[in-house]
């Protein structure tokens, strides 16, 4: 574990170390024996009860995980009303106390790890070593939010000037957050914004994604164990119509989104619609995530980024790159050497520990990708694509991973959430029009430049309008405290989940004013 001095208050989670072998043995006995286990998800209260119906894992779709009740509409009008009901104690209840139950809810997340990476493997077809970085970022967002929820939330701050009273400024919760989160982290994303929700004295209406409730019944259940009120946190499964449903609902007061732009931009419309108090929004949404390689680029260094940006996860991270920038005189010599690594990556069932990329999410995300890898080539595009293995379930969601020519970021007419990367080459005084091209799209996520040349790396830093930018190494993986991440323009609005100023997004500011 990290000393816990090196953040005052918080320590980051020491994860789990695969490379030692009885640790790994261990875990991977744990799992072999979860791999018929049966698990639930239904919404905290039913006002009138739906049909349980089954999960199915993407590297298998005749694995059933288990099974899913949806929140209807009723369900979730009960659940705005019991919310709103317990939110006041919750806000009085204090930082320092709200605070205790998310770091015992972390120790418990890690304590029941094996569960976790289970279902994080069987319901979302995450490799291990993706897994194992999914409960460590879920565990660190829940302490980096306790920690902000001492700091920030357990007195009032009093304020200096010449008024001669005491001019008090204390933060609270607003009401009823709606957390609304996407597949491709279903533990982190999804237990992250609720947590800064919590932590800010919000009571929480959480809605996972439809492909994952099974990891959020089971993340809900453990912060229940640790103490949070039913009614302060309480879980909405079911598609986009249980959100519609809930941002619709006028008595909320914010709502916390991460996901596509396209669904940003529907609940925004649905806030607007409100007839009551003004709700807040906060969305994280997609990108067209470039990396931009000039010839003092060091090769091995950028194949090793390349592959990990691109193809780790199986690209189905926000962060992942989709659009890779090579200097033209070094182009060829770079490709060569990603085209090496590239053919070397093992695409397997996630439950092999040898397996880089494993399935994408479901069938329709497959057919997608599959759809716009055969445009690319009816278009005359240069196309490597990796064959399939024979060995992998008749009935999954595996796409074979794909490198795509291309002439500019401008080519491309939105995200392609998967293992497709795509290559332009620019000329060695093209760096500015190459920048310019890229914020042109309008997204603004990540970007990742390899070069040795000082020039080059202000340049990009002073006109790319990104919210997070990696010099010479790969862009994915922001580490919670030290890489608050997220995006601007289409990519979101901010503020950066892990970053000091998240929480204070999910509060309002009162002032008391004292004659003394
Ligand atoms: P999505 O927008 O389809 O769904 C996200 C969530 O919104 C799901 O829970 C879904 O049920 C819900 N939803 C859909 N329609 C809704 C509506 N009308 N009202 C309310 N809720 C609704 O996105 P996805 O396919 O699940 O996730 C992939 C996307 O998420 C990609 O674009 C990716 O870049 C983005 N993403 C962004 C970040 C970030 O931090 N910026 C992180 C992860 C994923
Ligand atoms: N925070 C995640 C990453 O950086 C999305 O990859």
């Amino acid at each position: 574990p990290l000393p816990a001095d090196i953040f005052p208050g918080r320590r980051n989670s020491a994860g789990v170390d695969l490379a030692d072998p009885l640790v790994r043995e261990a875990l991977l006995a744990d799992l072999a024996g979860m791999r018929e286990r049966q698990w639930a998800a239904a919404p905290t209260v039913i006002a009138e009860g739906g049909e349980p119906c089954p999960v199915t894992s993407p590297q298998d779709r005749s694995d059933i995980v288990g099974d899913v009740i949806d929140a209807t509409p009723a369900d979730c009008a009960l659940m705005v009303g019991r919310g709103r009901a317990a939110q006041a104690a919750w806000d009085q209840s204090g930082g320092a106390a709200r605070a205790r139950l998310l770091d015992r809810a972390a120790d418990l997340f890690e304590a029941h790890r094996s569960e976790i990476l289970s279902l994080c493997q069987r319901e979302a077809g995450k490799t291990l070593s993706d897994a194992v970085l999914e409960l460590r970022e879920a565990v660190d967002f829940l302490r980096y939010y306790a920690a902000e929820a001492r700091s920030q939330f357990a007195a009032p701050t009093l304020l200096p000037g010449p008024t001669g009273e005491q001019n008090w400024l204390r933060l609270h919760g607003r009401g009823v957050f709606v957390t609304i989160s996407p597949w491709n982290f279903p533990l982190a994303i999804f237990i992250g914004p609720a947590a800064a929700a919590l932590a800010a004295g919000n009571s929480v209406i959480a809605k996972p994604a439809e492909q994952t409730p099974l990891i959020a019944a089971l993340a809900v259940r453990l912060c229940h164990e640790a103490g949070l009120p039913n009614d302060v946190l309480q879980l909405a499964p079911g598609d986009g119509r249980t959100g519609a449903a809930l941002t619709s609902d006028a008595r909320i007061a914010g709502v916390a989104f991460t996901g596509s732009t396209e669904t940003a931009l529907a609940i925004n419309r649905s806030l607007a619609a409100h007839n009551g108090p003004i709700a807040t929004l906060i969305a994280e949404t997609g990108g067209q995530n470039a990396l931009i390689v000039d010839s003092s680029a060091l090769p091995e260094q950028v194949t090793r980024d390349v592959v990990a940006g691109a193809f780790q996860s199986a690209g189905q991270r926000c962060s992942a790159l989709r659009v890779l920038y090579l200097q033209d005189d070094v182009a060829d010599a770079m490709l060569a050497m990603i085209r090496g690594a590239f053919d070397a990556l093992v695409i397997g069932d996630p439950a092999e520990l040898a397996s880089d990329v494993g399935p994408v999410i479901d069938a329709e995300a497959q057919t997608a990708l599959n759809d716009h890898v055969a445009a690319m080539r009816a278009a005359g595009r240069r196309v490597w694509q990796r064959d399939l293995p024979a060995s992998l379930a008749a009935d999954a969601s595996f796409v074979a991973p794909a490198i795509i020519e291309i002439q500019s970021i401008t080519d491309l007419a939105q995200e392609n959430f998967g293992p497709v990367l795509h290559v332009a080459r620019f000329p060695a005084e093209g760096l500015a029009q190459v920048i310019e091209d890229i914020n042109s799209v309008g997204y603004g996520l990540t970007l990742g430049l390899h070069s040795r040349i000082d020039a080059h790396h202000r340049l990009v830093e002073g006109r790319a309008r990104v919210g997070n930018l990696y010099i010479n190494r790969n862009q994915i993986g922001a580490v919670v405290g030290s890489q608050p991440f997220g995006g601007e323009g289409l990519s979101g609005t901010g503020p950066k989940a892990g970053g000091p100023h998240y929480v204070a997004r999910f509060a309002t500011e009162r002032v008391t004013c004292v004659d003394t």
